[in-house]
């Protein structure tokens, strides 16, 4: 079948791969087998984010990431050097997690293990242990909590799993991390975290975040109109950008919005989430797209930093199972200056949430029908390239032919 010639064609300026037209299989989206696969061959090899510089701006603050998928627990600590740092929050005792359990951040001088009480200081050497003179064959000099290699981007913190990474994390991040370089991440605040345990596969829950066509209908409620207009009523977007194995896709926004009431109000006093004036940031709209909602970037395998006028979020989805997925979303804004500009964050961070509520509406059942594997395939259409894009790279990664090798 031709396709019809009126339809509207994604602006692409970059190179993409032959990726073909073919209707994707479902079996890498519920196969335990392959979940396997992508544990070794995607997740130990890629930069993997874990935070931001900013959440452990002093000495001796850390985070902890429990990361399901590479079956580790990773403590993000800023030295008395000033230096941020990244263990495996192993004791080299018995093996023990050094922080308490649950524990997610904190500030500390050192880190002294629940079980038996040996010491760690902020860089991870192995200072204290009670009743030393009984380990009479031990060399204790040197020991440390496991090492994990880590670098930082844009204040963006990323650990890898291999001790020597085939890239380092500007050359992995390549054309991607070239457009976002101007982005003036450090002088935004965090101002909300929303996060949830579902019983998706976190591919197939990335996959409807890197699309639009879904907004006309899942989001009725809240962006009907956002970027469906008129002269695009699928929300193509306006472009795309594939650096393998990431890449890029512009939002669309619909040239007849007409803002509901309360984003009308919160525009009057700030920059929202919902369609409104452009406040002009280096790195925004690298095509120069006309009728430029915002960026979705995604950095592959599973971060996306969606970069707005006056607003960034990011999206983590990391796989727990093959059958589930923790998701976390991040939004930050230029800071307030008043109260009047506080009313427009809030009302982002009202919106968002209520937004997310409807994308995460249709995780489970789309994964519950992958499972009962009456279809073996999906029909992916052109405005879903990114859907395409990230399970060329997952099959590319898999079969050892990704990036990192
Ligand atoms: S396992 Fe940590 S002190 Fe024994
Ligand atoms: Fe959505």
């Amino acid at each position: 079948m031709t396709a019809p010639e009126d339809r509207l064609i994604i602006k692409l300026p970059t190179e993409v791969p032959d990726m073909g037209t073919d209707p994707l299989p479902i079996e890498p989206y519920i196969s335990a087998d392959f979940f396997e696969k992508e544990r070794t061959q995607v997740f130990a090899k890629a930069w993997l984010n874990v935070g931001r510089v900013d959440e452990i701006p002093n000495v001796g603050d850390y985070l902890v990431k429990r990361i399901e998928v590479l079956n580790a627990t990773i403590l993000v600590v800023r030295g008395k050097d000033n230096e941020i740092r990244a263990f495996h929050n192993i004791c080299v005792h018995r093996g023990m997690q050094v922080t308490a359990a649950g524990c997610e951040k904190g500030n500390a001088q050192g880190f002294m293990c629940g079980f038996h009480a040996w010491v760690y200081d902020l860089e991870g050497k192995l200072t204290h242990v009670p009743g030393k003179e009984y380990f009479p064959d031990t060399d204790f000099d040197g020991l440390q909590m496991p090492p994990v290699t880590l670098e930082i981007w844009k204040g963006f913190i990323f650990i890898n799993d291999q001790e020597k990474p085939k890239k380092g994390l500007v050359e992995y991040l390549g054309g991607l991390g070239d457009d976002l370089r101007g982005y003036p991440f450090e002088t935004f605040n965090h101002i909300a975290r929303y996060r949830a345990n579902v019983n998706v596969n976190w591919k197939t829950f990335i996959d409807a975040f890197h699309e639009a066509y879904h907004v006309a209908e899942v989001h009725k409620n809240t962006i009907p109109d956002g970027c469906n207009s008129p002269d695009n009523p699928n929300a193509v977007p306006s472009s795309a950008r594939i650096y393998p194995p990431h890449h890029a896709v512009s939002v669309p926004l619909n040239s007849a919005y007409v803002p509901t009431p309360a984003a009308a109000l919160a525009w009057k006093f700030g920059a929202s989430f919902a369609p409104g004036d452009m406040v002009d940031l280096e790195g925004l709209n690298p095509s120069g797209d006309d009728n430029w909602w915002f960026d979705i970037n995604t950095l592959f395998p599973n971060f996306f930093i969606d970069v707005g006028p006056g607003w960034y979020f990011t999206y983590h989805f990391w796989p727990v199972s093959v059958d589930e997925t923790h998701w976390e979303m991040n939004i930050y804004q230029l800071e307030a200056k008043t109260a009047a500009e506080k009313i427009a964050q809030e009302h982002t961070k009202v919106l968002l949430r209520d937004i997310l509520y409807e994308d995460l509406s249709t995780m489970e059942q789309t994964h519950q029908s992958m499972k009962s594997r009456k279809l073996d395939s999906m029909i992916v259409g052109e405005m879903e390239i990114a859907v395409r894009h990230q399970l060329y790279e997952v099959m590319q990664w898999v079969d050892g032919k990704g990036c990192m090798e």
